[in-house]
């Protein structure tokens, strides 16, 4: 295993009754806010009364920012940054899923550098402060909670790339499963895909010794299964919701990668799909990993896929070690499309053979040539893997 630092300080108030520690928790911190949301899904819930409520009860002063898309733009970064600076803000509560959450992380550290916030995610400028920032979160997806992380998109340059800075992890996050029981189908299915997804990213590597890491993450797959396919038959039951949010943190607060080298193998390819046809995160990763799987199986990776489907899908071992990674992998595509009703062809979310060789090409190129994962990835590795996707 290789050394390794683990700290992760975001503060989690987990629960039904945590809002109540809302004021305070920003109090800490600022009381002039940013009030960060999306499309309105938060109006609906009840959730933005709320929140305001709180805000006037405890005289907390703030301004929105609302609006801020799924494949977050970089634009309603701009936009934050100009409110926060015109009203002298000095805290972030973004209410909302990953979307949210990271576009706030982008604005918290833009505020502070004389430069575009497009400059910070290409790396042309650093992140030395950022605003605090507090997050609600309502989809149990990205685990972006409880990372320093964001993901943002620049459609006028068809990029969806991602930043990070220790200044931008939140100082706490309120997590009440019940405010996910509005979360349609199709985004707790991707939720659960990309909570999936995380944990395999961290998970298949060879070599590292990093046994104790392998069992957390085969914990979380478990719950993913085992929950999945109850959160999705029965939206409000408070165990399975609670049970995937609390999944979602720590598939990727760093917790599974600790001693490892992980590369992202799948992500560094579905970013691609959702920068160029803008679409759910979630759903591309389930499309494209088991066919990433397929295409890395050797003699080399055998072992570590069937250990998977034997550990994760309790398959039972036999004599013949490709035949069970085969059926793991066929385990894995199947839990997605039966069980989660997700889409599993590129096909079905509109994604034809057209732009395949430059999704493939910039793939590589923003992970500097090569993916460098469990198994080097070329540009036509990767185009080999969309295509069987299609
Ligand atoms: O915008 P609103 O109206 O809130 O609706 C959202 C949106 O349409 C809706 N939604 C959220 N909570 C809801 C709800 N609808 C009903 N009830 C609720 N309680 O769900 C839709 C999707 O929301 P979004 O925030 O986009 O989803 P998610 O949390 O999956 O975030 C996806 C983004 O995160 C990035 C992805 O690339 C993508 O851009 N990621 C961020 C990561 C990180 N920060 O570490 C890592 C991930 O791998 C990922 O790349
Ligand atoms: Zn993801």
């Amino acid at each position: 295993m290789k050394d390794f630092i683990f700290n992760v300080s975001t503060k989690i108030l987990f629960g039904r009754d945590q809002m109540k520690n809302l004021a305070s928790e920003i109090k800490k911190y600022g009381s002039r806010v940013l009030l960060a949301y999306g499309g309105g899904s938060i109006k609906k819930s009840g959730l933005y009364d709320e929140v305001v409520k709180i805000f006037e009860d405890n005289d907390i002063f703030y301004k929105e920012l609302a609006g801020i898309e799924p494949n977050p733009r970089v634009d309603s970064a701009r936009e934050g940054v100009k409110i926060a600076r015109e009203n002298n803000l000095d805290f972030i509560l973004a209410v909302g899923g990953g979307s949210v959450i990271d576009l706030s992380k982008l604005v918290a550290g833009a505020v502070y550098l004389d430069c575009d916030p497009w400059d910070i995610v290409i790396k042309k400028a650093k992140i030395e402060k950022a605003l605090p920032i507090g997050t609600i979160l309502t989809l149990a997806a990205t685990g972006s909670e409880m990372d320093a992380g964001g993901v943002i998109t620049n459609l006028e340059t068809n990029q969806k790339l991602g930043f990070g800075s220790a200044y931008t992890l939140p100082k706490f996050s309120i997590l009440n499963p019940e405010t996910t029981y509005s979360v349609n189908a199709k985004h707790t299915a991707a939720g659960i895909a990309d909570i999936m997804s995380h944990t395999m990213e961290n998970y298949f590597t060879l070599g590292d010794g990093a046994y104790m890491q392998n069992r957390l993450a085969e914990g979380i797959l478990k719950t993913c299964i085992h929950y999945g396919p109850i959160a999705m038959e029965e939206p409000e039951n408070y165990e399975a919701r609670a049970n995937i949010m609390w999944a979602s943190s720590w598939a990727i607060n760093g917790l599974l990668s600790t001693g490892k080298s992980t590369a992202w193998s799948v992500h560094a390819m579905e970013h691609e799909l959702s920068a160029y046809y803008d679409i759910t995160h979630g759903i591309g990763l389930a499309i494209l990993t088991p066919r990433f799987l397929n295409h890395i199986l050797s003699d080399k990776t055998v072992d570590m896929i069937r250990d998977f489907g034997i550990n994760v899908f309790n398959i039972t071992p036999s004599d013949n070690k490709m035949n069970d990674a085969k059926k793991a992998i066929a385990y894995l595509h199947a839990f997605f499309e039966q069980d989660m009703c997700i889409p599993m062809t590129l096909g079905e979310v509109g994604i034809d053979d057209e732009k395949l060789e430059i999704m493939a090409e910039a793939a590589a190129r923003h992970a500097g040539g090569t993916i460098r994962g469990v198994v080097e990835l070329t540009r036509d590795d990767v185009l080999e893997i969309y295509k069987a996707s299609l």
